[in-house]
């Protein structure tokens, strides 16, 4: 039996994340020229007009035609829109922002007038859903706007970055300055309960598990540009010593020599490495005599109160996210020192789990017994292909309805567009 006063503050607390989610969605649109709206900055990521429309799309696919039995309101962008509709390279042919963004509301218009009688005890999954749905590609439209800007203002210091490299020879001489932050926790062996079982949960977070892990060392911080540059002036770049077969082969197809998101200005000393790949951070792992964390590991120095013996939602706690405990949700419009934020570590005293970057894991994305997809095979399973790398914990972008240690993002190793950096362990 369901309350009537439960039922009416899961409406509320619907309501309003909706509304939220979306008020953060179009204030990245602020100032966008049409150019940008409709380009596509690379070809694994679709122009930030496309993701508006899929997001009303989905929105109208799964509350108004599947919950409360309409006809397509907008059949003609079904094409356009759906996920499986037109290759990435061919998404470009969009209707004008203001066009995308009248669709957007008139779906919502009749979205919210439903949820008023939706029938909530059968359905709060997917409204939960629907919000992390939106927020995801919230995220990646802040992370293509950021690609852009990165893409013209490298146009614009072309010849800078000439000079840069013709002196290169003498920046290698310098001496990195020693990494203060490098410190490690052990976390010792034991079991502990990974994945999530809550409303919210997405399919490939189910189901909650005990899992055993020996014991193990993982960085207190994500890896800063202090700790990378080491790296990149002890010539890292260009020794095979320290890349696998794939990553060396990967660093041929792609000859780069630093983060995509990178500055060697000492400014940046204490923020993390953004904008590397997964065989960047696994060289660099192998570089000072370390490796990438699993994903449990990962979860474990996150989640795990080995005081109380409970798993936590939060590496703080349950309370919600704020702007205290992590850099999320767009406020700073960047990374923040890895230090920044002593109210956010997690019981074994690791900070910046969640939030300022997405850490690389060694893990494959992959399934648990008893997974079950939801709400469609293509949101998860259909990335259960031993081709992506689980991510965790968000970054400056992430929303926080995709905020909590048992989230899981999943990429190529090859792509270092996403606003990703990583810890190591041992
Ligand atoms: C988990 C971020 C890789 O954007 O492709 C959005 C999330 N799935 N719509 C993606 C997703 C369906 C997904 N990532
Ligand atoms: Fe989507």
């Amino acid at each position: 039996m369901t309350s009537v006063t439960s039922v009416t503050s899961c409406r509320n607390s619907i309501r309003d994340a909706l509304h939220q989610c979306r008020t953060g969605t179009l204030a990245l649109l602020q100032g966008i020229d049409d150019a940008t709206f409709r380009r596509q900055a690379h070809s694994e990521f679709s122009p930030v007009g496309w993701h508006l429309g899929h997001i009303a799309f989905i929105e109208s696919y799964w509350i108004l035609e599947r919950c409360a039995g309409f006809k397509p309101m907008f059949p003609k962008y079904q094409q356009l829109f759906a996920a499986d509709g037109l290759p990435k390279s061919e998404r470009q042919n969009l209707p004008a922002i203001a066009k995308i963004c009248d669709y957007l509301d008139i779906i919502r218009t009749e979205v919210l007038s439903y949820l008023e009688t939706a029938p909530l005890d059968k359905q709060e999954r997917l409204w939960r859903w629907l919000i992390q749905h939106e927020s995801q590609h919230s995220e990646t439209i802040a992370l293509v706007l950021q690609l852009q800007r990165s893409q013209e203002s490298r146009l614009g210091s072309l010849k800078v970055d000439k000079l840069k490299v013709e002196n290169s020879h003498e920046t290698c001489q310098e001496q990195p300055a020693k990494p203060k932050l490098a410190e490690m926790l052990n976390i010792p062996a034991g079991e502990f309960e990974m994945g999530n079982a809550s409303i919210d949960a997405l399919d490939n977070e189910r189901p909650c598990r005990r899992v055993y892990l020996d014991t193990y060392w993982i960085d207190r911080y994500p890896v800063t540009c202090r700790d990378y540059r080491a790296f990149i002036y002890a010539g890292g770049y260009q020794n095979d010593a320290w890349w696998s077969v794939a990553g060396y082969q990967w660093l041929r197809d792609n000859p780069v020599a630093h983060p995509l998101y990178w500055s060697a200005d000492s400014t940046w000393d204490d923020y993390p490495v953004c904008g590397v790949s997964w065989y960047e951070a696994e060289a660099y792992a192998k570089f000072v005599g370390k490796r990438l964390p699993t994903e449990a590991e990962w979860e474990k120095a996150a989640s795990w109160n080995p005081a109380t013996g409970n798993r936590c939602t939060y590496p703080w706690g349950e309370a919600p996210p704020n702007q205290q405990r992590c850099n999320h949700d767009n406020v700073v419009g960047q990374t923040t020192p890895v230090n920044a934020h002593p109210a956010g570590q997690s019981a074994y005293g690791c900070y910046d789990l969640l939030g300022n970057v997405w850490e690389w894991t060694s893990s494959w994305f992959d399934d648990h017994k008893g997974f079950v997809s939801y709400p469609y095979r293509g949101y998860s399973q259909a990335y259960f292909d031993g081709q992506h790398r689980v991510l965790k914990g968000g970054s400056w972008a992430t929303r926080p309805w995709a905020m909590r240690s048992s989230f899981r993002n999943w990429y190529y190793p090859d792509i270092r567009q996403i606003l990703a950096g990583f810890r190591c362990a041992k």
